[in-house]
């Protein structure tokens, strides 16, 4: 794209000169996703903005910037000129295992306190509904049974949030100010009021026989795939109750079964699936101990997130560092 550069030479005479500057295009590749409230989000904030829309996006060499969601596998290396990938979620594990990705380009991904607080909204629901017996009375009312059952209080049973980055970390501080005993484990040591908390393979153990509900709320990487199995499922007390709100792939889906039918554990709410859809076929669906949710637990909102979205890509034209960066050998 030709531009104009406006400089004094040398007599203090301004001087016009016709450059050859790259265009600066932002595509949305999202094959599983409605990209227009994304456009009209980023539109609503900076009309100027070159968008366009994966597959019809043009000239792919325009491309600087790459707003992604479940994009087809390889498809990075037909944009020569890639500078940002950004992630339309807070997950970017789908995104890194795409070996495309050139080097230089920076990932970014989105930090936003409403995902964070629907996050804390849906933990906070799932415990809630395990502590106050709803999905038990649920069943007694399919049976037209009228049967009162032992009351806990909140204060009485310990939350174990699995993953204390940024969302875990906010929703083990709301477990917190809800009345929950709450402890939490990560790989390095943190410190959040009134968590205690469990750091690094050797005081997970302690960590897991004191979660009475355990949350999983940890990025996927190679470290944390299948961390949910029958050793440490069974390291649980005796009827746990498992939340699993980050990916499907951090739990032995038959190791859970397992767990769920020798009674060790008492119910589980899953919103992540190794397969999503859920099979039809899944024995999931119809357990009675399974709470299904369809990976809904925090869903990124356009208007929310797109203030980032179009602060980053500044960032990227003026070439200054970008806001939620992730670390590419740490995997989020
Ligand atoms: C949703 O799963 C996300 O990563 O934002």
């Amino acid at each position: 794209m030709a531009g104009i550069v406006y400089g004094l030479g040398p007599d203090y005479f301004v001087k016009f000169v016709e450059v050859d500057t790259p265009s600066m295009t932002l595509s949305l590749i999202c094959p599983t996703k409605d990209p227009a409230p994304w456009v009209a989000a980023i539109k609503a904030i900076d009309s100027g903005i070159d968008l366009r829309v994966w597959p019809d996006d043009g000239d792919k060499a325009d491309v600087t910037f790459a707003l992604v969601w479940a994009q087809p596998q390889g498809i990075f290396a037909q944009y020569a000129n890639l500078q940002v990938i950004a992630s339309m979620g807070a997950g970017v594990d789908n995104l890194l295992k795409d070996s495309s990705i050139p080097e230089q380009t920076t990932v970014v991904r989105m930090v936003d306190p409403q995902l964070v607080s629907q996050m804390g909204d849906y933990v906070l629901a799932a415990s809630l509904n395990h502590g106050r017996q709803f999905l038990n009375y649920a069943q007694q009312q399919q049976r037209r049974q009228w049967q009162p059952l032992a009351p806990q209080n909140m204060g009485d049973i310990t939350v174990g949030v699995m993953g204390l980055g940024q969302i875990g970390n906010a929703v083990a501080t709301r477990l917190v100010q809800v009345g929950f005993r709450t402890i939490g484990w990560s790989r390095r040591n943190k410190s959040i009021e009134k968590v205690q908390v469990f750091s690094g393979q050797q005081q997970l153990a302690d960590f897991l026989a004191a979660s009475e509900i355990l949350v999983c709320l940890l990025p996927l990487t190679p470290e944390t795939e299948n961390i949910l199995n029958a050793e440490t499922l069974g390291q649980l007390p005796q009827g746990a109750y498992v939340i699993n709100v980050a990916r499907g792939n951090h739990l032995v889906e038959e190791d859970l079964l397992l767990l769920l039918n020798n009674d060790h554990l008492a119910g589980a709410c899953l919103d992540v699936f190794r397969q999503e859809p859920l099979p039809q076929e899944h024995p999931f669906w119809r357990h009675t101990k399974v709470t299904i949710t369809p990976h809904i637990a925090s869903l990124t909102n356009p208007v929310s997130v797109a203030p980032q979205i179009v602060e980053n890509y500044r960032r990227m034209q003026r070439k200054q560092p970008l806001m939620n960066q992730v670390d590419l050998r740490q995997g989020y």
